[in-house]
């Protein structure tokens, strides 16, 4: 839900300040009805009117985006980091990442301005799994690897089962590459997870959301979501499965 002047703005019709002032005239419609209350608030499903013409819709838009370590996954930063947006300056519609990767944690995001698509692809509720690649200091033994996958206690609560394969072991620098499965979005969840167990990420990639891969992207490339990707992650979240 947004303010009715925020959409009205960002739909093209006035600055915010003269929505306002359309709004207080008795000059735009919710569903039909006038509405002259500035804290209205909308989602796409309203029908807004303005002056007798209906809002136009923004189209929808579904990137897929390789994040490269050292990008941070809000459309701004106070500090002036590079952000996931800048990847796409000749997009003209507003658009943001569907969750969260860290700062320094590369791989796959969802880019969207569809904001119930984003709310089905992060509300733990419709679990979307999720896959990391995780290059850790330590070699973790079976039983705490057995942990991760059972659910462990982390400082807000027990976490979700996991899957859990090691992918390589290097005995010499005493570090392991292991590939987990989750489908929980906690706050640096995967990087708290290994801290549990005593082995620190040093280097984490999400490989894989939903029926997604980074497949054919290098880091720093994107690319539009095809209508059938959309469908299927849909699909997956809405069933559980594809097909
Ligand atoms: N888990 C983390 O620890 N970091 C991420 O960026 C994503 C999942």
């Amino acid at each position: 839900m947004e303010r009715l002047q925020k959409v009205m703005a960002q739909a093209g019709v006035a600055s915010r300040r003269k929505s306002e002032e359309l709004i207080l005239a008795g000059k735009v419609k919710v569903n039909g009805v006038t509405v002259t209350e500035l804290g209205t608030k909308v989602s796409s499903k309203d029908q807004v009117e303005v002056e007798g013409v209906q809002l136009a819709k923004e189209q929808s838009i579904y990137y897929l985006l390789y994040k490269p370590r050292g990008v941070i996954s809000t459309a701004n930063d106070e500090k002036g980091r590079k952000t996931v947006v800048d990847f796409f300056p000749e997009v003209e519609e507003r658009i943001y990442p569907v969750g969260r990767l860290d700062y320094d944690t590369s791989g796959i995001i969802i880019m969207t301005n569809d904001g119930e698509f984003s709310y089905l692809m992060t509300h733990p509720k419709f679990e979307i799994k999720k896959t990391y690649v995780a290059k850790v200091k330590g070699i973790p033994r079976r039983e705490d690897l057995k942990k991760l996958e059972k659910g462990i206690e982390l400082e807000d609560g027990l976490t979700a089962p996991a899957r859990v394969k090691t992918v390589s072991v290097d005995k010499k620098s005493k570090m392991a590459i292991i590939e987990i499965t989750i489908h929980e979005g906690r706050n640096r969840q995967v990087r708290r997870m290994f801290d549990a167990i005593g082995c620190p990420v040093d280097s984490l990639k999400r490989e894989t959301f939903g029926n997604l891969t980074t497949r054919g992207l290098n880091a720093g490339e994107a690319r539009p979501l095809t209508i059938h990707e959309i469908k299927q992650l849909r699909v997956l979240a809405e069933t559980g499965k594809i097909g």
